[in-house]
């Protein structure tokens, strides 16, 4: 393959996607890297372009929920009731898949992961398409996800065949994933779309990787098992300051830094000269939004270690929350 090329140019790069290339695009959550979900040897170089292990299914995007029939052989109860309530939106439901999307995207499950994204560049392509799109995230496989088409550039340079470039993506982690292939939705994944926000709907919302009995649901969504989000530099998670010892911050002009105190109060005894990057977020949102592109931007800086804080484990900090566990390299058995 040649260079990439970044185009704005969204018919272009739609039918080029009909015709089988990998176009990176941005979405409201991440970048994804579009192709044709019927098109299995398309399929097959994005896995490659990627790295990514097969058997981590990817998700069909449409542009309405109307269109489910392009990519799921029927809708369930629960999913329909999702969709009806979050999209477009930060939400993946899986559903029963239909036969035409190629078994590779599914990585040979008969269930399909689907979401609207809300997003004018995303909404535009996939109008102009008129085909299913399967998209992962557009990174690197195991590397942290991308916010930036810049990033997009970084990690996948002369491996995918154009990027359409927008702005930075406002949610900055990836979509809710809620198993409904049976009565009763499991979270397999958390995201924007927050537990809270599916328990008001569905009171005994179960979640999967809280509950041991749902291991096999966990096999299912192998994606959760593999390495995610991780920078090269070492990753040490911290509830609160105070539980950064002198030495750590004694040594820190090789480390990165990224405090979140929701009252914007900052511990003034610290010399937060001494780090090589240093970033304090006051509210969620922001810190979901930049949390990517600071992994990012700390290997850029060759740094050897970052130090978060962890997020609240509630609304959108539960989803912050288990993406920093898994950029420290914790991943369920
Ligand atoms: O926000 C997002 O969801 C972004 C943007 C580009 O839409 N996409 C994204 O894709 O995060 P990816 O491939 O990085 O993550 C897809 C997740 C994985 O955890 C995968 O295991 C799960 O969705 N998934 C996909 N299809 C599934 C299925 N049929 N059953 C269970 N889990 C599935
Ligand atoms: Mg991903």
């Amino acid at each position: 393959m040649g260079k990439t090329e970044i185009i704005d140019d969204c018919e272009r790069a739609a039918r080029a996607l009909r015709q089988g290339a990998i176009v990176a695009f941005p979405t409201e959550t991440v970048y994804g890297l579009a192709v044709d979900a019927t098109n299995s040897s398309a399929v097959k170089r994005l896995f490659a372009a990627k790295g990514r292990p097969a058997d981590n299914p990817l998700i069909v995007h449409l542009t309405s929920k109307d269109e489910w029939p392009l990519a799921a052989s029927h809708m369930t109860q629960s999913a329909t009731l999702l969709l009806e309530q979050f999209s477009p939106g930060p939400l993946t439901v899986v559903v029963p898949k239909r036969s035409e999307i190629s078994p590779l995207v599914t990585a040979e499950l008969d269930s399909v992961g689907i979401r609207i994204p809300d997003h004018a560049i995303a909404r535009r392509l996939l109008e102009l398409c008129q085909i299913p799109i399967a998209a992962p995230s557009a990174n690197r496989s195991g590397r942290p996800s991308c916010t930036t088409w810049q990033s997009v550039l970084e990690d996948l340079d002369g491996r995918i065949d154009y990027i359409v470039p927008g702005e930075v993506c406002d949610v900055g982690i990836e979509s809710t994933v809620v198993d409904c292939t049976t009565d009763l939705p499991v979270i397999l994944r958390f995201g924007k779309i927050s537990a809270e926000a599916i328990q008001r709907i569905f009171p005994q919302v179960a979640v999967a990787n809280q509950q041991t009995e749902l291991s096999e649901r966990l096999k299912t969504s192998p994606g959760t098992r593999h390495p995610h989000y991780q920078p090269q530099a070492r990753v040490v998670l911290f509830e609160s300051m105070s539980q950064l010892t002198e030495l750590d911050i004694a040594k820190s002009d090789k480390s990165a830094i990224v405090t979140f105190q929701l009252d914007g109060s900052r511990k003034t005894d610290v010399n937060w000269n001494r780090f090589g990057l240093v970033r304090h977020f006051s509210a969620v949102d922001d810190y979901a939004r930049e949390f990517y592109e600071v992994l990012r931007q700390t290997d850029r800086l060759e740094l050897k270690v970052i130090y978060l804080q962890l997020a609240d484990m509630q609304g959108l900090g539960t989803a912050l929350r288990d993406r920093q566990l898994r950029a420290a390299g914790y991943v369920e058995k």
